[in-house]
C-alpha cells in the first residue's frame, strides 16, 4: 500500500518532469536542505531504516532494485520481503573495499525537500566519525531497539548530538511490530530516556514509535498504532524548522573567505554569512583590528541583493578602503564578537596519536589559522556515564574539557551561542593531519587583564649597543653528541670577538629553572619551551644566545624558531650518530640505560627527530670539537 503511493508521486513527478522541465528544475532547485545523522548500531535497525528511506524516496535505481529484490531472497534474511538492510550495508561493504571514508553521506529527496544523511557508526571507537557527521547536522535520528530500550550508546548518541549542537533531535522507538505495538512499552522507553535527556540538559526532542522494516510511521502512518497521532518520520524530515530563524535574529557577522580585487574599481570581501542579516548602509566592523566602515553593496553570483541573511554566500563591498583580509571577521558595528588568545574548551581527540600537552599545533576556526598549544585537560568525560574523569591527556576517541592559548588573538564567539565562530579543529604540524575538533567555551578572564606594557628601550637599542646583531644558536643533536662542548668552544671565540653571548646549557638549566622536570614527552616539551622563552628575552636584551639541549622534538624547535624574528634561530645539527655517542658515554647513562636502570633515554626507548632543514649541520666522527666550532663561526658571519 505504501509503495502505490509513493508510486503515484514518482508519476506526479516523471510527468512533471516530460510536461514541464523549467518547473520541474525550479521546484528542485528552491526546494530546501536538511543534513541529519542516523545514531544507532545496525542492530538497532539503522540500515533497514536508511535503506527504507530511500525506498520510499525512490532513490534507488531500478538496477539496484531488482539486485536488492533478488539478494533478499536468496539472504532469506526476512522471508519473501526486501531486505532494506542489505542495500545499506551492501553500499558501507562497497565503501569498505575502496578508499576508507570516515562517514558514508547519502543524499534523497522529497518533492518537499533535499536529504543528506551521515551513515554514522555506532561503536565507541567511531566516537571521531560521529563526530565528524553531526558537526554539519541539522537534525539526529537516535534509533532504539524497543526490545531492548536506553541503552549506553543510546545514551552516548545522545551526548555526543547535544554536545556538537544539534537542536532537533528525533528519538525513534523502531521495532514497535517486534514488541506489538505495545502504547505501554514505548510510554516506559519514553519515560526512561526523558529522564536522562533532562539530567544532560537536553530540553526538547520529538519521540516516535515506528518500525522501519515494516514501514509503521516512516512514510506513512501506521494503522497499527492508532494511538500515535504525532508526525511520521518523514513528514517531521520534511517540515521541521532547522534553526536558520535563530541565526538570523543574531548579531551580524561573516568570515571573509577571499578578497575579491578583479580590478581596480571593484573590492569585496566575500564569504558566507554566519549569522544576522546585513543591507547596504549598515555600520559595520573589521575584527580584529576593529575599523569600522558602512557596507556600500551586496553582491551575489544571481545579482545585487537589498538584503542578505545568515546562510548566504555574499560579496560585501564597503565605503572606506579599510584593511581587511582573509580570516578578519566583518561585524554589525555596534555588537562585535570577543577576540581573545586564551579559552577553555572542550577537545573530541580524533588522532591514534593521542594529545601532546604544550605542544603547538594548528587551530583552524572559520578561516582563521593560529597556533595553539593545549594545556593538562582539567577532566576527561566518560562518553558512557558522563562521568568527569582525571586525565593528563587525551587519546583516540576521548572527550574532555582544556583550556588552550593561541599565538594570536583570534575572533570567536562561544560555540552554544555560534558554531561557525565557535567550533574549530587542531591540525598536527608535521603530519598535517586533523587531530581533534573542538568547541570554544569562553575565553579567560586572566588574559583579558594582563596587557602588553611597551617599553621605550626596545630590541634594537639593546642590539645597537651591544655593536651585534642578536642570534638564537640553537644546538641540537643526542646525549653525547657533543652539543656542550662545541657550543662552548662557540661562544669562547665569540667572547675573544668582543660579542656579548650566553650559554644555556640542559643540564645547568636542569638544576634550577627547569628542576622540577624530568625526561617525560611532556616534561621535554615544557623544558623546551621555557628554554625557548627565556632565548628569546636574551635575543630581545641584544644577546647572542647558545642553547645545548638534546630538543628531541621537530615541533618544539619550529615552535621557538617561530617565536624569533626571521633569520634569528639558527638551527645547529651535531650530527653524531647514536653508536658513536654511546661508545663515548662520558656520563655512564648509555649503558644504565641500556641496563634498564634509565627509563625514557634518548636514542634508547625515547624518540631523537633529526632536523630537516638545519641552518648548520656538523659531523663529529670527521671533524674534533674546535673545527666544528670554527665552522659554525665561519657560518654565521658577520655578526652585525
Ligand atoms: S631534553 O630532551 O629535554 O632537551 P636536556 O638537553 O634538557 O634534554 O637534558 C639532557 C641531559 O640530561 C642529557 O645530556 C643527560 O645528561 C641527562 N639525562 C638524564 N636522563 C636522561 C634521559 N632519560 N634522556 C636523555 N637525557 C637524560
Amino acid at each position: 500500500m505504501s509503495g502505490i503511493a509513493t508510486q503515484e508521486s514518482v508519476y506526479q513527478t516523471e510527468a512533471l518532469i516530460a510536461e514541464d522541465i523549467d518547473a520541474y528544475l525550479d521546484q528542485h532547485q528552491h526546494k530546501t536542505m536538511l543534513r541529519f545523522i542516523t545514531c544507532g548500531s545496525v542492530d538497532d535497525g539503522k540500515s533497514t531504516l536508511i535503506g527504507r528511506l530511500l525506498y520510499d524516496s525512490r532513490m534507488i535505481f531500478e538496477d539496484q532494485l531488482a539486485a536488492l529484490e533478488a539478494d533478499s531472497k536468496r539472504v532469506g534474511t526476512q522471508g519473501q520481503e526486501i531486505d532494506f538492510a542489505l542495500l545499506v550495508d551492501g553500499l558501507a561493504a562497497e565503501r569498505e573495499q575502496g578508499i576508507t571514508i570516515d562517514v558514508a553521506y547519502r543524499f534523497f529527496s522529497t518533492e518537499k525537500r533535499k536529504f543528506i544523511v551521515a551513515d554514522t557508526p555506532g561503536h565507541e571507537q567511531y566516537t571521531r566519525n560521529m563526530v565528524t557527521g553531526a558537526s554539519t547536522a541539522d537534525l539526529a535520528v537516535i534509533l532504539i531497539d524497543a526490545r531492548k530500550g536506553v541503552l549506553t550508546q543510546t545514551r552516548r548518541h545522545s551526548y555526543l548530538a547535544h554536545l556538537i549542537g544539534i537542536k532537533n533531535l528525533v528519538l525513534a522507538i523502531n521495532k514497535m511490530d517486534l514488541i506489538s505495538y505495545d502504547q505501554a512499552r514505548y510510554e516506559a522507553i519514553l519515560a526512561d530516556y526523558t529522564a536522562f535527556a533532562t539530567s544532560i540538559g537536553i530540553t526538547a526532542f520529538t519521540p516516535m514509535p515506528i518500525s522501519g522494516f515494516k514501514g509503521d510511521n516512516i512514510s506513512f502512518p501506521s494503522e497499527n498504532m492508532a494511538w500515535y497521532s504525532g508526525p511520521t518520520l518523514m513528514e517531521h524530515l520534511e517540515t521541521v524548522e532547522v534553526g536558520v530563524d535563530e541565526d538570523q535574529a543574531r548579531p551580524f557577522r561573516m568570515a571573509v573567505q577571499w578578497v575579491n580585487r578583479p580590478n581596480l574599481d571593484f573590492r569585496g570581501f566575500s564569504g558566507q554569512i554566519a549569522t544576522g542579516t546585513v543591507k547596504p548602509g549598515d555600520p559595520i566592523r573589521v575584527l580584529p583590528g576593529g575599523k569600522t566602515s558602512t557596507v556600500s553593496r551586496i553582491t551575489t553570483l544571481a545579482g545585487d541583493l537589498d538584503e542578505a541573511v545568515a546562510g548566504q554566500s555574499i560579496t560585501l563591498s564597503l565605503a572606506d578602503e579599510i584593511d581587511c583580509s582573509r580570516g578578519n571577521v566583518i561585524s554589525a558595528a555596534d555588537a562585535p564578537p570577543e577576540t581573545a588568545d586564551q579559552f577553555e574548551s572542550t577537545l573530541v581527540w580524533m588522532d591514534d596519536e593521542p594529545l601532546v600537552v604544550g605542544r603547538a599545533y594548528w587551530l583552524k576556526l572559520g578561516t582563521q589559522m593560529v597556533s595553539a598549544t593545549i594545556r593538562e585537560p582539567k577532566f576527561q568525560v566518560n562518553v558512557n556515564t558522563m562521568e568527569h574523569l582525571a586525565a593528563k591527556t587525551l587519546e583516540l576517541n576521548a572527550i574532555g574539557v582544556a583550556e588552550l592559548s593561541t599565538d594570536r588573538a583570534i575572533v570567536f564567539e562561544p560555540y552554544t551561542q555560534n558554531r561557525t565562530l565557535g567550533g574549530f579543529v587542531l591540525i598536527d604540524k608535521i603530519s598535517n593531519a586533523t587531530v581533534a575538533a573542538g568547541l570554544l567555551h569562553f575565553s579567560l578572564r586572566r588574559a583579558q587583564n594582563v596587557h602588553w606594557q611597551a617599553t621605550d628601550i626596545g630590541r634594537d637599542a639593546h642590539a645597537d649597543l651591544k655593536n651585534q646583531k642578536p642570534r638564537v644558536l640553537w644546538f641540537t643533536g643526542l646525549s653525547g653528541s657533543g652539543k656542550s662542548t662545541i657550543a662552548n668552544e662557540v661562544e669562547k671565540t665569540l667572547n675573544l670577538m668582543n660579542r656579548h653571548t650566553f650559554l644555556l646549557d640542559g643540564d645547568n638549566v636542569r638544576h634550577g629553572l627547569n628542576k622540577d622536570l624530568g625526561f617525560t614527552e611532556a616534561d621535554r616539551i615544557e623544558n623546551i619551551r621555557r628554554v625557548g622563552e627565556v632565548a628569546k628575552l636574551m635575543a630581545d636584551a641584544g644577546l647572542i644566545v647558545l642553547t645545548a639541549f638534546i630538543s628531541p622534538f621537530r615541533a618544539e624547535r619550529d615552535m621557538i624558531r617561530a617565536m624569533l624574528p626571521e633569520g634569528e634561530f639558527i638551527e645547529i645539527f651535531v650530527d653524531t650518530p647514536l653508536d658513536v655517542a654511546e661508545a663515548r658515554d662520558v656520563k655512564g647513562l648509555y649503558k644504565k640505560a641500556r641496563a634498564g636502570e634509565l627509563k625514557n633515554f634518548t636514542g634508547i626507548d625515547s624518540p631523537y627527530e633529526a632536523p630537516n632543514h638545519a641552518e648548520i649541520r656538523v659531523n663529529t666522527v670527521d671533524m674534533t670539537p674546535a673545527e666544528a666550532a670554527e665552522y659554525i663561526v665561519r657560518q654565521i658571519m658577520p655578526l652585525k
